[in-house]
């Protein structure tokens, strides 16, 4: 069976007293509770980092960045390495965030080289695609993301896929309000699911986590989640309040 997943993108909210107060909170809640049977990670400014895996440990939450350099080391001012990143403690990051493709201009190409630096630091990658509402409309949402992943993703060797999941998240659908249907994204996931089998065979695809994004809450995670392509969610906005990120790992 594929692991389940829900992860946090605390996207840029919370300085650090308030992202560690969080944490603690989040860690007093699920140390309370019976394992959720999913993996439950929480993707947060840089800043709150280095101090997380120690607040983390001997808990079932993980931590994750939102972004990494596309370069190694050096003179890249303002960047922050995925060797940084690891050197924290930090098993995740999200790479391919729209928010990334659309306000800094990542492109496929150097998607691709963050992802390789990501996994060459023994960090997990979160690699996200989706459409814009124009191309959703224009019917060209399949050929959209096929590109996304046929550029930034496959060209991995298969034996790293084991450390990669992939997250839909319909550009339209994110901070919006509006959600994909649960059969919108069952039928892009299982989508998602072929592209990998043709490219990486059967067992990879069959193992791959696929990850449902867009105005993901307590009141449609559960529906969504039911769908069986779809093995949990990235949540934005949800993921700031306990009760609702607390109600979403619940749901899956
Ligand atoms: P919202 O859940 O706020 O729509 O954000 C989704 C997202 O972008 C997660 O990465």
């Amino acid at each position: 069976m594929r692991k389940k997943i829900v992860a946090g993108n605390w996207k840029m909210n919370m300085n650090l007293k308030e992202g560690l107060g969080f944490a603690a909170s989040l860690v007093k809640y699920f140390n309370e509770k019976p394992s959720p049977g999913a993996e439950v990670i929480i993707c947060t400014p840089f800043i709150h980092l280095a101090a997380l895996p120690e607040l983390l440990k001997n808990t079932e939450l993980k931590s994750g960045a939102q972004n990494c350099a596309s370069e190694a080391s050096g003179a890249f001012t303002g960047e922050v390495s995925a060797a940084m990143i690891r050197s924290t403690g930090t098993q995740y990051v999200i790479i391919g965030h729209s928010e990334r493709r659309t306000y800094y201009h990542e492109n496929n190409a150097l998607l691709n080289r963050k992802t390789r630096l990501a996994l060459d630091n023994d960090l997990k990658v979160i690699f996200c695609c989706g459409e814009v509402k124009e191309e959703r409309e224009a019917a060209i949402h399949h050929e959209v993301v096929k590109r996304q992943l046929e550029e930034g993703l496959f060209s991995l060797p298969a034996g790293e896929l084991k450390n990669v999941v992939i997250a839909y998240e319909p550009v339209w659908a994110i901070g919006t309000g509006l959600t994909a249907t649960p059969d919108q994204a069952q039928e892009m996931h299982s989508y998602i699911r072929s592209l990998t089998e043709e490219k990486y065979g059967k067992d990879i695809a069959a193992a791959m986590t696929i990850l449902y994004g867009g105005s993901c809450k307590p009141s449609n995670a559960a529906e969504i989640f039911s769908k069986p392509d779809v093995d949990g969610g990235l949540i934005g906005g949800a993921s700031l309040k306990l009760e609702d990120f607390a109600a979403i790992v619940e749901a899956v």
